[in-house]
């Protein structure tokens, strides 16, 4: 019970990486916040969640929506008066292509979600992370920054901006008793990550609850990282 009684946000937790740490963390004994478009796997998650003796409140949200974000920052705050984990997990990755043949659409979509909603978290977010005794942010962020591959350039871009976001944001929430970092999560066995690599045998990639214990660290009153860029798990061999 390593999260017990904390109140955590997870953005993209209708399947995933966001579902599975939203399950881990009602078993540490977190109320979770469970926020994503499609209502019946948010239903899954809480049917999960109540299985286990947990509890959970859903906010069917679509993050391209900045006004909606506002609206839950605001819902939040009139229920739990604060926050105290927030794990920005929901991204997509636009289809592989060069850079010259991204298409606007996807281009949009891929600053909206990736880079805007982020954004607009942290600035809904802030003063209610700042209002619990231990607030922990965590932003969800990928290998690509590290070692730029040809063809995922509107998620790289994107990723990369979040990235200089939350380094700039740490720094200003330094004397703050926020600590934030970002996540690396490495490979893993997902929808987001069979439609990047669809020969891939998804048997041979990590499943979502085997990273899910590194989010709990990041989460907990105790951790003391700053500013970091943490990998859950060492990176796929080629
Ligand atoms: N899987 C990997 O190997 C891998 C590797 C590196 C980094 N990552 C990162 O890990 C995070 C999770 O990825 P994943 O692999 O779990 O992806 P996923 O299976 O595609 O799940 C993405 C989640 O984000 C939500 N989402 C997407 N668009 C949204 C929108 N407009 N508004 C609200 N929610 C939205 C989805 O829910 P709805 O569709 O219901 O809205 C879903 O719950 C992402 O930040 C990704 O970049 C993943």
């Amino acid at each position: 019970m390593r999260l017990k009684d904390r109140i955590a946000l997870v953005t993209g937790a209708s399947r995933g990486i966001g579902r599975a740490v939203a399950e881990r963390f009602a078993k540490e004994g977190a109320h979770v916040i469970a926020t994503a478009r499609t209502k019946g796997g948010l239903e899954e998650l809480d049917d999960t969640i109540k299985k286990l003796g947990g509890s959970a409140t859903l906010i069917p949200l679509d993050l391209m929506s900045q006004d909606g974000i506002e609206k839950m920052g605001q819902a939040v705050f009139e229920r739990f008066k604060k926050l105290d984990v927030l794990v920005a997990n929901a991204a997509v990755a636009a289809p592989l292509g060069p850079v010259s043949q991204i298409s606007p659409k996807n281009w949009h979509e891929s600053i909206m979600l990736n880079m805007t909603a982020q954004w607009r978290l942290i600035r809904s977010f802030e003063p209610l992370l700042k209002a619990s005794d231990a607030g922990r942010a965590i932003f969800v962020t990928s290998g690509v920054t590290k070692g730029i591959p040809a063809y995922f350039g509107a998620y790289t871009a994107t990723k990369a901006g979040m990235e200089g976001l939350v380094y700039t944001w740490c720094k200003e929430i330094e004397k703050t008793s926020i600590k934030a970092n970002l996540l690396s999560p490495g490979a893993v066995r997902t929808q987001m990550r069979a439609g990047a690599f669809p020969g891939e045998d998804p048997l041979t990639v990590t499943p979502p609850e085997d990273i899910a214990g590194v989010f709990v660290e990041l989460a907990e009153a105790s951790c003391q990282k700053h500013g970091e860029w943490v990998r859950a798990q060492e990176p796929k061999p080629a």
